[in-house]
């Protein structure tokens, strides 16, 4: 097997072993992936300037996220059906995150479980996403796992009460457990490696929900799905019973537009977090890294700002921070660590950021990741 060194070579592996549809259902955008492309090639044509003679002994990536120690800028997002990547995939993926000393989100839409999670890392804190349901009873008995299993963030999207379209997900028919269906089962039969996983442990479904909400015993296809159970009607004023009944830490997650950065202030969360779900959402919205300094501007004094979409190393984390985000979150860059290699890929895809962080912040003539602002930037590329 090739040495690997970079996210990609992780995607590429990645790619071998996970079944199409799950491989699939990461790596995509919505309609014509015009967002989920400028993510990541925004990031390129934002230009360092490079510093030398500094003395760069003594370096630390170590900093804050919503008042938490982070081993470095960077915590994993949620992302749906990650136990379909790997077997256990979240309680794997939030190991990984422990070890590392970053946060670890899970999704509502997660396959392990709040109590999995948490029993699978001897109760280590983590951070939890919600997704509004119509069933507002679930919604809160959800809230109320997350806090009995103590979680020390609540991250709450406002992005996805309706799902954008993604080709590869409808002809592919994506389910969790899959659809049995000859072209499914062929392609698994390709897939060994994640099919042992998979005997091997009884997550197969949506383990937040299943058995939790009322009549849902088989999630039936992810869009059809969605299309049932989430809450278009999602508004403000639900921010407010959300964050009162959660009474924690809150990250709103899904903000690209000053004026809805004004209005998250407005509802007194912790942070927000700029993202257009990594391109899966609003196909043609701007991307990520373009839409974080005019909301870092417009409300960055009065609010955490973090940012996703796109990050796949640690100089696009480095750019982020230089450009006012506090914390950056990494879904796919983690996802193929994790269908790759399991729990050692998710550590590898951690060390791997964290290396070009730390030499590139060095790089740029900093010891530590505090002192990063926009004069690391060479004025004129963002
Ligand atoms: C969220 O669950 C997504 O599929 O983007």
């Amino acid at each position: 097997m090739t040495v690997i060194t970079t996210i990609e070579d992780l995607r590429v592996l990645a790619k071998r072993r996970v079944p199409r549809m799950f491989y699939d259902y990461a790596d995509s955008g919505s309609w014509t992936e015009s967002t989920y492309r400028a993510n990541e090639a925004d990031f390129q044509s934002i230009k360092f300037r490079q510093r030398v003679a500094v003395n760069m002994e003594n370096r630390s990536t170590a900093t804050q996220m919503i008042g938490q120690d982070v081993a470095m800028p960077v915590a994993i997002a949620p992302t749906g059906l990650t136990g379909m990547q790997h077997a256990d995939g979240e309680i794997l993926a939030a190991r990984a995150a422990k070890a590392f000393g970053i946060p670890f989100t899970l999704s509502t839409m997660s396959i392990c479980s709040i109590e999995d999670v948490a029993a699978g890392t001897d109760n280590h804190p983590f951070w939890f996403q919600l997704y509004v349901m119509r069933d507002r009873d679930f919604i809160e008995r959800l809230i109320d796992r997350a806090k009995a299993a103590g979680c020390s963030a609540l991250v709450l999207t406002l992005d996805l009460q309706i799902l954008g379209q993604r080709h590869k997900d409808l002809k592919n028919g994506l389910s969790a457990p899959p659809k049995l269906t000859l072209t499914n089962m062929l392609n698994m039969a390709t897939k060994p490696r994640w099919g042992l996983g998979m005997l091997g442990t009884r997550r197969h479904g949506f383990g937040n929900i299943v058995g939790h909400v009322k009549g849902v015993e088989n999630m039936g296809s992810l869009s059809e799905w969605t299309a049932k159970q989430f809450d278009p009607a999602l508004n403000w004023g639900d921010v407010e019973w959300i964050k009162k009944r959660w009474g924690g830490k809150l990250i709103l997650k899904g903000i690209q537009d000053v004026e809805d950065a004004r209005l998250a202030v407005q509802s007194g969360a912790d942070a927000l977090i700029v993202s257009n779900h990594g391109g899966r959402q609003l196909d043609g919205a701007e991307s990520s890294i373009r839409a974080l300094p005019a909301v870092v501007d417009a409300v960055g004094s009065q609010i955490e700002v973090h940012m996703d979409g796109g990050v796949r190393s640690g100089q696009d984390v480095l750019k982020a921070v230089a450009l006012g985000a506090k914390g950056t979150y990494i879904g796919r860059a983690f996802l193929y660590g994790l269908g790759a290699l399991g729990q050692e890929g998710v550590t590898k895809t951690l060390q791997i950021i964290h290396k070009e962080l730390d030499l590139s912040m060095a790089f740029c003539g900093h010891t530590r990741v505090g002192t990063v602002d926009k004069g690391i930037l060479l004025p004129g590329s963002y």
